[in-house]
């Protein structure tokens, strides 16, 4: 199984998210081959729900972020249970979270935590030099139970990806610390023209995908690629 990721970010109003939704929604793909998740801004999730229900999909929506409280005197905080009958994935850890507003390795702990009492895979989003450190506080018992995302900084928005040899050692490693099981998603400047060259390899299981998954077309033909059986 393959997993597809579009990460909307702080991008888009609710009528172009609509916009994208209505043209993603008319393609077909085989459900046992990918896993097409969408994570659109949060204020638009329940909207793209009812589309999805509507149109009967096997598209599925994550949350770009999760709060690491349950409910509670937390102003601001999205907690889990509030959005899991809309959600089936939530990002974790992505770096411009830990960079913009200092989300922490126990924070993430948390939130991959609260994501999954709640029924919410979580996807969590590691970098290469802290590895080791941003794994280790997960539990073991969690590790086929989550998702995780190797998105190198230097690689995200820059439209200078990691070279494909170089995430599957990652991949590898990532599987080494978790569980040989555990899907690992490259993220990092993927496109149409390189998303093949990173399924391709052994230890990568999907792409975790920003500015190419906004338009429409383009993430059309992401799908596209992605559905081809490895
Ligand atoms: P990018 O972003 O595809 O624009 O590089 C990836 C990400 O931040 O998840």
């Amino acid at each position: 199984m393959n997993y597809l990721v579009a990460n909307f970010k702080s991008h888009k109003t609710l009528a172009e998210t609509r916009h994208w939704f209505d043209q993603i929604l008319t393609l077909t793909y085989d459900p046992q081959t990918v896993e097409v998740i969408a994570c659109p801004p949060a204020p638009y999730l329940l909207d793209c729900a009812d589309l999805l229900h509507a149109a009967s999909t096997s598209l599925k929506l994550g949350i770009q972020d999760i709060s690491p409280f349950p409910f509670g005197a937390y102003t601001g905080a999205i907690s889990a249970p509030m959005i899991t009958d809309w959600v089936n994935y939530a990002i974790v850890g992505h770096s411009e979270r830990r960079r913009y507003f200092g989300e922490t390795s126990d924070d993430v702990l948390n939130k991959v935590e609260e994501s999954l009492a709640a029924g919410i895979t979580p996807i969590v989003c590691v970098d290469e030099p802290y590895l080791e450190e941003q794994l280790r506080p997960l539990k073991k018992s969690d590790f086929t139970r989550i998702l995780v995302a190797y998105e190198p900084v230097s690689a995200i928005g820059s439209g200078n990806p990691d070279t494909p040899s170089h995430a599957d050692e990652i991949g590898s490693r990532i599987k080494h610390l978790t569980d040989n099981r555990t899907p690992v998603l490259y993220g990092g400047s993927v496109n149409p023209e390189n998303i093949g060259l990173f399924l391709n390899q052994t230890h990568i299981n999907g792409a975790l995908v920003g500015s190419a998954s906004l338009n429409p077309d383009s993430f059309t033909q992401l799908i596209k690629v992605v559905s081809q059986p490895k």
